[in-house]
């Protein structure tokens, strides 16, 4: 399925400001590149609110299957640019998109393209868990209910339960509240009303940044699941998480210009063992030990 309507002429051409199409080459010690299927491809990313840059020269390809680990100081643009994935940012008031964001090879940014159809296709976990005031049956079914997916809502809703590894600890008490729920299984019914539509891709902004150690475990256990069937991108401040789960880290930071304005950037994109044990930017060695940043 594409995010264009069939019959439309493209016009990428005039609505996306072109960036470099040189491929993003990770270390040589493993697959080779043209193996990977693509499903992001980034290229000169900048974004800006009321005009003032926040972040800019985002340029990397994210794989299918992979799960993308972004880290960075705070205020370095990881919500940001993470937010462009699936054009969270047409909802920011004043925010503006350059460059080029190519979603199984269409433009994003295309002026044909649903955004409904987009965040369908691509779904969102925010740091803070946040469950409408619904039953859990109910806050799973809301995506499919409203895009018109009711049929077999029951197994809808329970196969996107037990994804999120939530099935076991909700079957009794589907017509419970989901704000009845623990912070970490809350997380993992909002990761469920995420999969109940069936995306491809699962953007998480810091989702267990709330959470304990042990329901961070779990949503680490189950990121690792996820991945068969889904690509993932994870914004974390925690580099052992992303260590431990993230096939690519990318490292961005912020910059202060001559007039003071700060503004991220994209320093590293790499395999994750590499980024963690043979950085090739000094930045990038100096915030993952902890010198800077
Ligand atoms: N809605 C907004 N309106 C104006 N400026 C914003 C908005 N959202 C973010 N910014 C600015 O953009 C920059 C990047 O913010 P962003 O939230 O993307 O950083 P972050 O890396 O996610 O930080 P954190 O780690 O603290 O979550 C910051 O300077 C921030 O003040
Ligand atoms: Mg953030």
């Amino acid at each position: 399925m594409t995010i264009i309507p069939t019959g439309s002429r493209s016009m990428s051409e005039v609505t996306t400001t072109p960036g470099s199409t040189e491929p993003v080459l990770g270390s040589e010690h493993e697959l080779p590149e043209e193996a990977r299927e693509i499903v992001f491809e980034i290229r000169n990313l900048a974004v800006r609110y009321g005009g003032a840059l926040a972040v800019r020269d985002v340029t990397l390809d994210i794989a299918a299957n992979e799960i993308t680990a972004v880290i960075g100081p705070s205020g370095c643009g990881k919500s940001t640019f993470i937010r462009c994935l699936n054009r969270m940012n047409d909802l920011v008031a004043g925010a503006t998109v350059e460059g080029l964001v190519r979603f199984h090879g269409e433009d994003l940014y295309d002026q044909r393209v649903d955004p409904a159809t987009v965040r369908r296709r691509i779904g969102m976990v925010f740091q803070r868990p946040n469950p409408f005031p619904k039953s859990i049956y109910d806050n799973v079914a809301y995506g499919p209910r409203i895009n018109k997916m009711k049929h077999n809502l029951d197994e809808t809703v329970e196969r996107a339960l037990t994804h999120a590894a939530l099935w076991d600890e909700v079957k009794d008490k589907l017509k419970k509240s989901g704000l009845a729920l623990s912070g970490g299984q809350q997380q993992r019914l909002c990761i469920a009303r995420a999969l109940a539509v069936q995306p491809d891709v699962l953007l998480m902004d810091e989702p267990c940044s709330a959470l304990d150690p042990i329901a961070t475990a779990r949503i680490e256990d189950l990121m690792e699941d996820l991945k068969r069937e889904y690509t993932i991108v994870i914004v974390t401040h925690n580099m052992q998480q992303a260590a431990r789960v993230s096939d690519r880290t990318a490292f961005l930071t912020t910059e202060v210009d001559d007039s003071g304005h700060r503004s991220g950037r994209l320093v590293e994109f790499d395999r994750t063992a590499t980024i963690f044990t043979h950085p090739s930017d000094p930045r990038t060695e100096g915030y993952i030990t902890g010198r800077f940043g």
